[in-house]
């Protein structure tokens, strides 16, 4: 459909989210600069340029976080800002000057450059759910209205925590700038991003998300009462808030809520060759989920396509298809009380031995024209 005839930046276009919104926004007609660190790698970008409509409608323009000011030319005569990019090396020896300080000064760069431009009528800022929720003492519901508790995340320096805090000192030192110089600054929360993709490598998000199939048990803290939201309403979410001209502030966007009982449950219905286990450590059946309000995103009209056995679904088939998960474990090995540290779960867990090679879909691409289609079906061979 072409809507629009306006031309918007996207950071980070290469990866998981940014990869399909640019997708979304050439399908919607927009003319997209899409960002990425290294234009001249292939495998980074090919996937962009194979994009429908990405001929006429897409450039790619070099820029990274940590450079002061290389934003500026991609920017420079935009309507429009997606900002999705960000460092997210949770193993980082030095995250003080790899991730936090290039999440920070990086956001500001872009809104400078935005600021200089005097073309961009609204930025929309990918914000995140460790933003909101990160604290000692966790309430049944959560919405805009609350932050992270820094304090707590420097004491108890957890997993991921400079990713928890490089996005909340980026999203609230982006808020005073807005304000300062009188820019239209939105940010979008997602919880949990699940759902096909169109990248070649394993998305981060689904690591997580995926490690009761893989028995990455590192990450199952992260679910146990977790929340989602589909990789495709979270992209069109992007877009109505960027073409909504009433949205204002923050907004949540995640429309399902699920301990790890419960998506496991439906990991075993659905895929019962992976023998998914069925209890964990300290969880029992008491175990209550923390729901992300999207109340403020649907109330301005937005709604949410997909169920969460779809993004469960399309997640595992796209792996399947691009070979980041086998069809099935070994029958020998697939017993769900079997030590997680089998050979065969460490080789699920690190990718070992299976191939990044894109194999094309039989069907149509998930969710590329904008209605949701069969997903692909998985590959007839274990990708290996
Ligand atoms: N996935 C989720 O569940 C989730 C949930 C909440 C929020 N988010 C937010 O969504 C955004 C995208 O996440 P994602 O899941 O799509 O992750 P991703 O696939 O890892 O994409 C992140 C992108 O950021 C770019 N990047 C990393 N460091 C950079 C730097 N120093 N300078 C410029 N670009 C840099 C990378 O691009 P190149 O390497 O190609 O340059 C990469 O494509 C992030 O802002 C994240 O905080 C994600």
């Amino acid at each position: 459909m072409i809507a629009h005839k306006e031309t918007v930046c996207v950071t980070g276009a290469s990866g998981f989210i940014g990869s399909w919104l640019v997708m979304r926004l050439l399908e919607r007609g927009y003319d997209v600069r899409a960002t990425v660190r290294d234009p001249g790698n292939l495998k980074k970008v090919q996937h962009l340029l194979d994009l429908p409509n990405a001929k006429t409608q897409l450039t790619l323009w070099k820029a990274d976080l940590s450079d002061e000011g290389s934003y500026d030319d991609a920017i420079n005569g935009c309507d429009g800002v997606f900002h999705v990019a960000t460092p997210m090396d949770f193993e980082s020896k030095d995250p003080e000057n790899e991730v936090i300080k290039p999440t920070v000064n990086g956001i500001l760069g872009i809104m400078k450059a935005c600021a200089k431009a005097k073309t961009v009528r609204r930025i929309i800022f990918t914000s995140s759910a460790g933003t909101v929720n990160v604290e000692e003492h966790q309430k049944n519901v959560y919405d805009e209205n609350d932050w992270s508790d820094l304090d707590f995340v420097i004491s108890k320096k957890m997993t991921g925590w400079m990713y928890f805090l490089s996005k909340t000192l980026a999203e609230k030192a982006a808020w005073d700038y807005a304000k300062e110089q009188g820019l239209d600054f939105i940010s979008i929360i997602p919880t949990l991003v699940i759902g096909p993709f169109i990248t070649t490598s394993m998305p981060p998000s689904l690591i997580t998300a995926l490690s009761p199939v893989t028995r990455n048990e590192a990450h199952y803290s992260i679910i146990r009462q977790g929340q989602y939201v589909h990789l495709d309403d979270l992209c069109n979410a992007h877009i109505f808030l960027y073409e909504q001209a009433l949205a204002k502030g923050r907004y949540v966007c995640s429309s399902h809520d699920a301990t790890i009982l419960t998506i496991s449950e439906l990991m075993r219905q659905k895929y019962p060759e992976y023998n998914v286990p069925s209890t964990y450590e300290g969880v029992d059946e008491s175990l209550k989920g923390i729901v992300f309000s999207s109340k403020k995103l649907i109330d301005m009209g937005f709604s949410f396509k997909y169920s969460l056995e779809e993004m469960v679904v399309e997640s595992i088939e796209t792996c399947r298809v691009k070979g980041f998960l086998p069809v099935s474990l070994p029958e020998s090995k697939s017993d769900e009380n079997k030590d997680a540290t089998s050979d065969d779960i460490a080789e699920l867990k690190t990718g070992a031995g299976l191939t990044d090679v894109m194999m094309p879909c039989k069907k149509t691409e998930p969710g590329v024209t904008g209605e949701k289609t069969d997903t692909c079906m998985p590959a007839q061979q274990m990708c290996a």
